[in-house]
């Protein structure tokens, strides 16, 4: 059969509110114009993150009913422990409250005042962990995925010759060099096996530790073996395991492929690096066998990591995200592609050629996406990521203008897809009424989160 069904039945459901333009309209003035403002009643269908927001099986819910409370040892602890290392080989498991809880631990070890850390992009947290560590996050993204338009199957592959120029002329300064599986701020792209190989071959030639960010790291696998020559035959499992056997350590947040709500962990193959990051999880997050999660927790993830290397699952989410991004390309709508593993990306940038960067295209899309059909979804543009010069001042925008619609797992069926389609069609055909949008209020750090914003009366550059 040519049609790829879900591959669950829903057991619990979560009503929907529907609303009406005028009243979405009246929520998001008082929003201040901000979809992080929002209620979730008053969404319709909330793409604004894939993080912590899916579904989780039966199977999963049982788990809870088993979670073991004890302090130490605790039998939930024994499974999570016992199923991370099946999924990655590392020895040591160490758990977190979530993957920037992971990130902060890694860097109270690699990081600090004149140290470099090298990674294909940076995801906002671990660079603001690295950041304020006193380390500096270097981003080397491959060349594909500069390019929104290209078709290149792994746009998420680290620069290699960066990479290795770098190596060699901050040799001493480089305290790890870091991968992000897929890479969610380079568009969700994966990285390839062939890019992880030589990651590991520079890093054993300059004697370099190389950690992945795993928080998708199933899906990365997924879209290996659909695009990598030679991995066809292989399991999701495998491929995955083979991503981690090239590495010596990961962070992982479990809110995206560890199926749960919410955790994180670190692992890795160093006993020493091990005791030196129990210590500090003591301290900031909890005794090393619940490491900030309850023994719930521990058991949703345990269980969760099963669950996300299943091929039927892998391939019913990959199919509902290329159908958005296939109708939407067909249909003239800037698209990123090919479609990564979590999320679509609108390019606003093209999508609204008439609003420049600095008038924000991104949240102008955003926003009429919320009014035109109560779509929640997230500006990833020089809203969120323009830099100030640090010589002039001035602001400077990001590489691109993209919108993304995250698709939070096993959540929303194939109806909820059409409409949204039909939504950002309907936005498409009036793109050239949309107005700029101003700030009128911003705070000084993570200024999309909170900050005031305006329309623009003109077209004209800010
Ligand atoms: N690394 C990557 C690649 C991520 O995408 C995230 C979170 C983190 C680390 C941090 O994990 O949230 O558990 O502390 N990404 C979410 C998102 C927030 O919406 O993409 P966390």
């Amino acid at each position: 059969m040519q049609t790829i069904i879900e591959p669950f039945r829903i057991k619990s459901v979560d009503p929907i509110r529907m609303t009406e333009r005028p009243e979405r309209e009246r929520l998001l003035a008082a929003a201040h114009w901000n979809l992080f403002g929002l209620l979730a009643e008053d969404v319709i269908i909330d793409l604004l993150t894939d993080s912590g927001t899916g579904a989780m099986s039966s199977e999963q819910w049982a788990a809870i009913m088993r979670g073991d409370e004890s302090y130490a040892g605790a039998k939930s602890f024994v499974r999570f422990e016992a199923s991370v290392r099946e999924r990655t080989g590392f020895e040591h498991v160490i758990p977190t409250h979530q993957g920037r809880a992971a990130e902060h631990l890694l860097f109270g070890v690699f990081g600090g005042a004149g140290k470099r850390v090298l990674n294909n992009t940076h995801f906002d947290t671990t660079r603001a962990n690295c950041e304020v560590s006193g380390a500096t996050a270097v981003d080397l993204p491959g060349p594909a995925g500069k390019d929104t338009r290209s078709d290149e199957p792994f746009k998420g592959d680290i620069d290699l010759v960066g990479l290795e120029r770098e190596l060699q002329e901050h040799g001493d300064a480089v305290s790890l060099v870091m991968v992000t599986i897929t890479n969610n701020a380079g568009g969700g792209q994966p990285v390839s096996l062939a890019c992880l190989r030589q990651v590991r071959e520079l890093c054993d030639r300059f004697d370099k530790p190389f950690f992945l960010d795993a928080c998708r790291f199933a899906e990365n696998a997924y879209l290996i073996q659909q695009r990598e020559i030679g991995q066809s035959g292989r399991s999701v499992a495998d491929i995955a395991r083979e991503a981690f056997d090239l590495a010596d350590g990961c962070t992982v947040s479990a809110k995206k492929d560890g199926m749960a709500n919410i955790g994180g962990f670190l692992a890795c193959r160093d006993n020493d690096l091990a005791a030196n990051l129990r210590q500090m999880l003591v301290v900031t997050e909890g005794f090393p066998t619940y490491g900030g999660l309850a023994g719930r927790d521990l058991d949703a993830i345990a269980q969760g990591l099963h669950e996300v290397v299943r091929e039927d699952y892998q391939q019913y989410r990959h199919a509902s995200i290329k159908y958005v991004v296939d109708r939407l390309h067909d249909a003239g709508v800037p698209v990123l592609r090919p479609a990564g593993g979590h999320a679509i990306f609108l390019d606003a940038g093209r999508f609204l050629p008439q609003i420049p960067w600095n008038a924000y295209p991104g949240q102008a899309l955003a926003a009429e996406l919320y009014l035109a059909g109560g779509i929640r979804s997230c500006e990833i543009g020089s809203l969120m990521l323009g830099r100030v010069d640090p010589q002039t001042g001035a602001e400077l925008p990001a590489q691109h203008e993209l919108v993304r619609l995250a698709i939070p797992r096993r959540t929303y069926t194939q109806s909820h897809m059409d409409y949204l389609i039909e939504v950002v069609l309907d936005v498409h055909a009036r793109r050239d009424t949309l107005r700029g949008i101003g700030i009128r209020w911003q705070p000084k750090v993570l200024r999309h989160f909170s900050a005031h914003f305006e329309y623009l009366a003109a077209r004209a550059t800010v």
